[in-house]
């Protein structure tokens, strides 16, 4: 194997690493998604289970992840190979590291589609092509973008081609390099769009229907949502994040970084919705839109405004940005094992991994126009790759990784490489093994329909079954108390 006689690249910056993360965390899942399903879920209560579930299992995940990128140094394969192998468990776990590398790449599939609805609003805001759309317009506007499977093909080309000549660059000239501007430069088009919003009447409006924790509008379906959901926009499990690890130096805290970037991602998505929906109430709409929310509400609004245009293609500039800071991390996770294990370069990686990546979004993109019939159980190839990698490959891998990390590998492993205070190492354990299998077992019970849990109004059995399980787990496990005991 090659890599063994190469030192691995290393993010040449202090926050190189940070802001790699952060871009890929901070993405069309931050400002297109997360407005419209808070939008969709009834607004406050959405926003108050997501913040939970980001820190209840988004955050123990994402440590485990770089703690398993940076011990492994490698591609998800080949480190969770290593890491398990050290531990002398079989390597079959590497199949972990597999779907991984395939989550990212599936996802990536569908996204160049709608980054590719990014990048064309944005011409179609430069060049005058929304100028004096009323409402039906835009719906029509927006139905004929993706008719035609030369335009909307020509848009998420472009985006697949732009994020494999960055990805072909390298870690630090490509991946590094591009981030460090695109991300500063995004937080402030998205501050000033805020600042845009305040005075837009608005304001007030966006803010209570952000933060207003209504419980009653809680459902099991919103709360699936939002677990899902913080699973996508960290990027877990889907060979990101554990791949931007690999190249994370010796020295960096696991946790520090893990907090600054879910809180960079959390903050943005909270901005993005300060940004969306004061324009949105001002204009009288509702913000219930669906998909459609950024690309028919929100252009039609811009239109209302003075300025519209100016601040439109800010808006689409930034959108765009942020989805480009996070497609580069999905291809990473399989550009670093070419590179790794098949002795090609780089940019040939990239190229070829961009060959087949334009194959499959080619078939995403077609089931807008002529493949609007091509559907299986009532789902096209777009929705199949989004619900399968959302639902069923995310939280696998997601609780493949944590159940290993907290109940079969060595734990010298995680408390070398995640080198925690000891009081801080037993919550992560104690979340690992427990409150984050539980909460992505959750998902599961619901996507298979064995049972609609009606747990919103039930904390007290939410934390009376968590604690049974641990009690259980505990009794049938030393390793905790040995942990505790030093
Ligand atoms: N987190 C990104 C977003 O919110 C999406 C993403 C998923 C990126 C998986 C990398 C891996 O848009």
């Amino acid at each position: 194997m090659t890599t063994e006689q190469q030192p691995r690249a290393q993010w040449l910056g202090r926050w190189g690493f940070v802001l790699a993360a952060t871009g890929s965390a901070v993405g069309l899942g931050n400002i297109w998604k997360f407005p419209y399903m808070t939008g969709e879920h009834g607004g406050g209560a959405f926003v108050l289970v997501y913040l939970v579930c980001i820190l209840a299992v988004g955050v123990p995940v994402m440590m485990t992840e770089i703690a398993f990128g940076r011990r492994g140094r490698g591609s998800p394969i080949d480190a969770v190979r290593r890491v398990v192998t050290e531990s002398g468990r079989s390597s079959a776990w590497s199949l972990l590291g597999w779907m991984a590398m395939l989550c990212g790449f599936m996802i990536l599939s569908f996204y160049v589609v709608v980054a590719g609805w990014s990048f064309s609003y944005l011409w179609k805001m430069l060049s005058g092509g929304l100028n004096g759309s009323g409402v039906d317009d835009m719906a029509a506007i927006f139905v004929a973008n993706n008719e035609n499977p030369f335009n909307l093909g020509f848009w998420s080309t472009l985006v697949t081609l732009v994020t494999m000549l960055i990805v072909g660059k390298g870690v630090q000239a490509g991946i590094e390099k591009s981030v460090s501007w695109m991300m500063p430069g995004m937080v402030i088009m998205l501050l000033i769009l805020i600042g845009y919003g305040a005075f837009s009447g608005g304001f007030g409006e966006a803010w209570s229907f952000l933060f207003s924790f209504n419980t009653g509008s809680l459902s099991s379906e919103g709360m699936l949502a939002a677990l899902g959901h913080a699973f996508f926009t960290l990027s877990l499990a889907s060979g990101a994040i554990l791949t931007y690890g690999s190249y994370l130096p010796e020295g960096a805290s696991i946790g520090r970084t893990t907090f600054s970037v879910a809180i960079a991602d959390t903050l943005v998505a909270l901005m993005a919705g300060l940004a969306i929906f004061p324009i949105i109430f001002a204009n009288g709409m509702s913000p219930e839109g669906g998909p459609g929310l950024l690309f028919m509400s929100l252009p039609l609004a811009f239109q209302a405004m003075p300025l519209g245009t100016l601040f439109g293609v800010l808006f689409f500039v930034m959108l765009s940005m942020a989805a480009l800071t996070s497609s580069i991390s999905m291809v990473e996770a399989t550009v670093s094992w070419l590179v790794d294990n098949k002795g090609i370069t780089r940019r040939t990686a990239a190229w070829g991994t961009g060959i087949v990546l334009w194959l499959v979004s080619t078939l995403a993109m077609l089931s807008f126009n002529l493949g609007a019939d091509w559907t299986l159980g009532g789902r096209h190839f777009f929705d199949w790759l989004d619900y399968l990698t959302s639902r069923w490959m995310m939280p696998l891998g997601g609780l493949g990784m944590v159940l290993l990390a907290g109940f079969v590998l060595k734990s010298e492993t995680f408390r070398e490489e995640l080198g925690l205070a000891p009081h801080w190492h037993v919550l992560w354990l104690f979340m690992v093994r427990y409150v984050s299998p539980l909460g992505i077992m959750v998902i599961f019970v619901d996507a298979l329909g064995i049972a609609r849990l009606q747990f919103g109004l039930h904390w007290p059995w939410l934390l009376a079954v968590l604690a049974l399980i641990t009690l259980i787990g505990e009794l049938l496990s030393p390793r905790l108390r040995r942990t505790l005991a030093g």
